[in-house]
């Protein structure tokens, strides 16, 4: 019997065609709705190989539901979705996608920082509602940039692409990993600081850290006190590294001028959460790898490890 791959979301129809020529492949077929739990550990029953959102949680209940279970290949770079200790114990593989959404995250990271800066969406929304009466020389007058002091919170290789943009900007390059970074001191000048430190230099504090036991919450209250007042917090890596009660405050209380986010505690947000409703914060919804190019090639890069996997060769990116 040909082994089973179970995808839970539409995607790509070439994708699903390459495997389906040699596995039987279901899918669950919106590409807008999360494939509801129930549904997920059905076919996780009887599959050989999940390909999973970051909205899939993919724990010891499913595990334990899924005996022919091979591999796990998360169209993500991030994989806090997944119990990749749990997988490990049982030998299933975890793969996820890095490197080929560097760039494109990156991309998106910068966005966000130069949108929350020269308020763009809030200018942007101005001129649509037909709120411009005239030129002004203050109007909707934002933050300079360049020559501004950047603090990367997490120095992989999106911190490193975005540390290149920032060059590009002639911009003071600090940053903050678990270890050193020679590679980005040598190359890119960028200057090591405690957390404590980097906060409290930074115009432009980047947060791409992934989310894990040690980084949840890791921006708070006493973080957001140390930042200067003119300081943006922009997060494009997981909602949770900051604690959003304490950025709400920050900025209610003027502790910082104000946010870039991608991402959040609770996604989707609701509504009617008080960031949304805050002049000085952008918000997109997790949109950093979302160019159609990086997507696509996400997915593939996900199915061909899912195809190396079921015929017994290592996944290219493989988590562990
Ligand atoms: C997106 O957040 C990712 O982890 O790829
Ligand atoms: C950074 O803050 C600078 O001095 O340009």
């Amino acid at each position: 019997m040909m082994k089973k791959v179970f995808i839970t979301r539409k995607i790509e129809e070439e994708v699903i065609r390459e495997l389906s020529s040699k596995f039987r492949v279901e899918v669950w077929p919106y590409e807008d709705q999360v494939c509801p739990r129930e549904e997920l550990l059905k076919h996780a029953a009887d599959s050989h190989a999940l390909l999973t959102m970051l909205s899939d949680q993919v724990d010891e209940e499913l595990f334990e539901q899924a005996p022919e279970l091979e591999i796990v290949a998360n169209l993500a770079v991030g994989y806090d979705n997944i119990d990749v200790k749990s997988a490990a114990e049982r030998g299933i593989i975890i793969s996820n996608t890095p490197d080929v959404l560097t760039d494109t995250t990156a991309d998106l990271a910068f966005s966000l920082l130069l949108a929350t800066a020269r308020r763009i969406v809030e200018s942007a929304d101005y001129i649509k509602q037909g709120n411009w009466q005239s030129w002004s020389p203050y109007l909707l007058a934002g933050s300079d940039v360049h020559h501004k002091t950047i603090g990367i919170i997490g120095m992989g290789e999106i911190g490193e692409a975005v540390a290149k943009r920032a060059r590009g900007f002639d911009m003071n390059i600090l940053y903050h990993n678990r270890s050193r970074n020679q590679e980005a001191e040598d190359k890119l000048h960028a200057s090591y600081r405690t957390l404590d430190e980097l906060v409290a230099e930074s115009d432009f504090i980047v947060c791409l850290t992934p989310l894990t036991e040690e980084t949840r919450g890791m921006i708070g209250t006493a973080e957001f006190s140390r930042m200067k007042n003119s300081a943006y917090l922009i997060n494009a890596g997981r909602g949770p590294v900051v604690d959003e009660e304490a950025l709400i405050q920050a900025l209610q209380d003027g502790e910082i001028a104000g946010a870039g986010l991608d991402v959040f505690e609770k996604e989707p947000i609701d509504v009617s959460h008080p960031l949304l409703s805050m002049k000085n914060v952008t918000a997109v919804p997790h949109i950093g790898s979302s160019s159609v190019e990086t997507r696509r090639t996400m997915m593939e890069l996900c199915a061909t490890n899912i195809a190396r996997v079921l015929t017994g060769s290592e996944p290219v990116t493989k988590v562990q």
